[in-house]
């Protein structure tokens, strides 16, 4: 019998990103523990899970603002856990934020392009000087990168209007148009919907779809809405107090009982107690 298949299986490409077992401590509070999981090149995979669960914590363990202390971060087969955020920016890691972080006084074109001076020059004020003094040769290329982020998220009407004054679904967007516009492999979406009516809901859900199948963008998304997470997701990974209890197809966890009873607060009687009586039980 040969043995090439199982082999050849196992060369398959390595993960983009890979977790493993990570553990974050806060003082005497286990925020993560023991939090393992891989995502391949051109996965849309959701994160899912109650609030204070560790999703937020885990991110920023990915984009570097947190440093576990134990486990590691590998990405692109590179061990990037000490790595600082903004090396791990420059390398392809994206990220949007749970709570807004746009300069709200500024306008939404230079929102988006002091996002690229600052992956390229890894400085705040070298982007907005360069911005200002404007004429480099390479400005024109920036510009390109930037119309094209613009026009594929519809915010073409809003381009000269100051961030601040957008109304808050306009706002996510031009946040994700500020982490698409810095190109990156793998992009951090903390709750992209929340706060969106349901129209803002359909068009952000169908913006992360298309980074995904026509940018070829990786993309990690933490998202409560569970029609979307369900509707758009390749896979779905659940966090329950800092552990992981379910990762798989959505339609698996979904069906999955402890998901229902962690996350979705369903009532299930028979997971409850798993002696109870049925009722044709007593009949019978
Ligand atoms: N910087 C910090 N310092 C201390 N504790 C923190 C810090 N960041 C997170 N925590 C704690 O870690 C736990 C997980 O928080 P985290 O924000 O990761 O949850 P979450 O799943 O994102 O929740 P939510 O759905 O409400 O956003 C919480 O108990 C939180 O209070
Ligand atoms: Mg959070």
């Amino acid at each position: 019998m040969s043995t090439a298949n199982a082999s050849g299986a196992s060369a398959a490409a390595a993960p983009l990103l890979n977790v493993a077992d990570i553990s974050l401590r806060f003082g005497g509070l286990k925020a993560l523990s023991e939090v393992g999981f891989s995502v391949g090149k051109g996965e849309l995979f959701s994160i899912i899970g109650p609030n204070g669960a560790g999703k937020t914590s885990l991110l920023n363990c990915i984009s570097g603002r947190y440093s576990p202390q134990e486990g590691a971060v590998m990405f692109e087969g590179r061990d990037i856990t000490r790595l600082k955020p903004n090396k791990r920016a420059a390398i392809g890691i994206g990220r949007t934020f749970q709570n807004l972080a746009l300069f709200s006084h500024m306008s939404v074109l230079d929102n988006i392009m002091v996002g690229r001076h600052h992956l390229l020059k890894n400085n705040l004020l070298t982007g907005a000087l360069y911005w200002i003094g404007g004429a480099q040769k390479e400005e024109l290329e920036h510009r390109r990168k930037v119309e094209d982020v613009i026009d594929f998220l519809d915010i073409q009407h809003v381009r000269k209007s100051t961030a601040g004054t957008l109304s808050y679904g306009l706002r996510k967007r031009v946040e994700l148009a500020r982490a698409v516009a810095l190109e990156p492999k793998l992009i951090l979406l903390d709750e992209p919907m929340a706060g969106m009516n349901l129209e803002e809901k359909e068009d952000m859900a169908r913006y992360i779809v298309d980074l995904n199948e026509e940018w070829g963008m990786t993309i990690i998304m933490i998202e409560h809405d569970m029609g979307v997470v369900m509707d758009i997701s390749h896979r779905v990974m659940v966090l329950d107090f800092g552990r992981k209890i379910a990762e798989g197809l959505p339609e698996t966890i979904l069906a999955n009982p402890h998901v229902k009873k962690a996350y979705l607060g369903e009532e299930d009687e028979a997971l409850e107690d798993p002696d109870a009586v049925s009722p044709q039980a007593v009949s019978a």
